[in-house]
């Protein structure tokens, strides 16, 4: 039996490497998907299979509540809502690693639950696990939770400062280091082990609440890696490879976003990590530029757009937030229909972080059924805008301000934009003037090729294909 499981259990982590190779493109997501959840689910029979397994009672009252409320959630969260969630995801996972190097801690001292204070012998290796579960499930828990709140406003987003907060924070973690070096060495230093399990909730809390609400969803993103990994410590405590081996991939994946995110959005992993620290001239709502540009703008309604675009042969469509939030992915859909009925060229520009979570406006046009052929990154367009009749950008503004290429004081100054100026027109759907997510004004809104397209996303794009099915 023994066997069997092992073996299935390398099968399930192929299954996982699989996935996850498939989910790096937008083509072949859905079949990492399958692989993945196939994967998980042969891992899951099989470890219920296992002898040591003494009762099935509470596995599946546990596994009915949480697919109650992840299906509740999962059905109720709004698009938009999404980082939260998976930041509250990533913090069950760590509450659960920590819970049980907890237990685990519990059931490999042979004097419990009599005499729980007498010596015992717990191999180093097991022991250091427990600990570094205990550290990483418990940031990771309370850290969570706390980027939970800053996006879901319950907390406040502000980056939070106070005397002496990273030293502070440095000795805590050394007490954690120091304090777990003698557990390992006595194990039955019990007192300790609740006190480094506190320690480690606490500086969760203290970690995420710094960060301002604009880095949180790069936080969220750490916060992920930092589940794996300690889902990969409870794997060494409780001698399961599988486990070992899924939390290092969701470590490993994690890591690697964390990183595409942070170059996206110009910030360095440091500069997010340390919050407060390290705002000067960082992005978020709190640093907005203090020179606004000036200058006249000019505005196109529905009609005059259609007829502006019945005379083009190629168009660029720029989706961002406000595509998101119009939910006007349709709309859009049958705008590019549309227009290449008329037999112009049409595709779409996407900015790594245009949205508020990682491939957000591909996962939003793919239910649109938009081709993904169409779909281009920002390397692959940049060079095109310039050879581009129209550039229609709906609900997006930072990813597309020219600020961000040459102006020194601008908190998105550096950061990677899609060069939508440089075409010959370019239209911006957004209901007014308002600023994104950077807290910043867009000089490109006053540019002598831009035109406003006010209105909300759906509705706009709605009424701009109507015009062009009357022309
Ligand atoms: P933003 O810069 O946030 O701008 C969105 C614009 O959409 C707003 O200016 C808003 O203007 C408009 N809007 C809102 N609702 C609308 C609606 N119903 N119809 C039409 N327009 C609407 O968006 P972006 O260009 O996509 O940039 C994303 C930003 O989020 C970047 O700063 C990025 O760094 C940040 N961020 C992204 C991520 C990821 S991973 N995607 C994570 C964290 C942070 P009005 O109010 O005038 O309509």
């Amino acid at each position: 039996m023994k066997i069997a499981i092992e073996i299935t259990y390398l099968v399930s982590s192929i299954l996982f490497i699989m996935g996850i190779k498939n989910l790096s493109s937008p083509k072949t997501a859905r079949k990492g998907n399958l692989y993945a959840a196939i994967g998980m689910f042969l891992a899951i029979a099989v470890t219920l299979l296992d002898q040591q397994v003494m009762t099935y009672e509470w596995i599946i009252i546990g596994a009915l509540i949480g697919s109650i409320v992840g299906w509740l959630l999962a059905i109720k969260t709004p698009m938009t809502g999404m980082p939260q969630m998976v930041g509250m995801l990533n913090g069950f996972g760590g509450g659960a690693s920590l819970l049980v190097a907890l237990s685990e801690y519990y059931k490999k001292n042979p004097n419990y639950p009599v005499d729980f204070g007498l010596p015992f012998n717990l191999p180093v290796h097991e022991g250091a696990a427990i600990i570094l579960s205990l550290l990483i499930g418990g940031v990771t828990f309370t850290g969570s939770m706390i980027a939970f709140g800053k996006l879901q406003g319950i907390v406040t987003g502000k980056v939070v400062k106070y005397p002496l907060q990273h030293p502070f924070n440095a000795l805590l973690l050394l007490f954690v280091v120091v304090a777990g070096v003698f557990v390992v060495l006595n194990p039955s230093l019990m007192s300790l082990v609740l006190i480094i399990t506190l320690v480690s909730l606490v500086l969760g809390v203290l970690l995420v609440l710094p960060i301002g609400g604009a880095d949180m969803p790069v936080a969220i993103s750490l916060l992920n890696s930092y589940s794996g990994l300690a889902g990969s410590m409870t794997g060494f405590i409780l001698g399961n490879n599988e486990l070992i081996i899924a939390g290092a991939l969701v470590g490993a994946s994690g890591i690697i976003l964390t990183n595409i995110m942070c170059k996206a959005m110009n910030r360095s992993l440091m500069n997010v990590v340390l919050g407060g620290w390290a705002t000067a001239g960082s992005s978020g709502p709190a640093a907005a530029s203090t020179t606004s540009p000036k200058g006249d703008v000019k505005s196109i309604d529905s009609e005059e757009l259609a007829m502006l675009l019945d005379s083009v042969s190629s168009v660029v469509i720029v989706p961002g937030y406000g595509m998101a939030v119009g939910q006007a992915q349709h709309a859009v859909r049958d705008l590019a229909n549309i227009l290449e009925k008329k037999g112009i060229k049409v595709r779409f520009a996407i900015h790594p972080v245009a949205g508020r979570m990682p491939g957000h406006m591909n996962v939003l046009l793919a239910e649109a059924q938009v081709p993904y052929d169409k779909l281009l990154s920002m390397e692959d367009i940049n060079d095109d805008f310039a050879n581009t009749d129209v550039v229609i950008v709906i609900g997006a503004n930072d990813v597309v301000n020219p600020a961000a290429r040459h102006d020194q004081s601008s908190p998105i100054y550096g950061m990677p934009i899609l060069n939508v100026d440089y075409a010959k027109t370019v239209i911006i759907n957004k209901r007014s003037m308002n600023v994104g997510y950077a807290g910043i004004d867009n000089e490109l809104f006053y540019y002598p090729n831009a035109l406003m397209y006010f209105g909300d996303s759906k509705d706009a794009i709605s009424k701009l294909v109507t015009e062009i099915k009357n022309l």
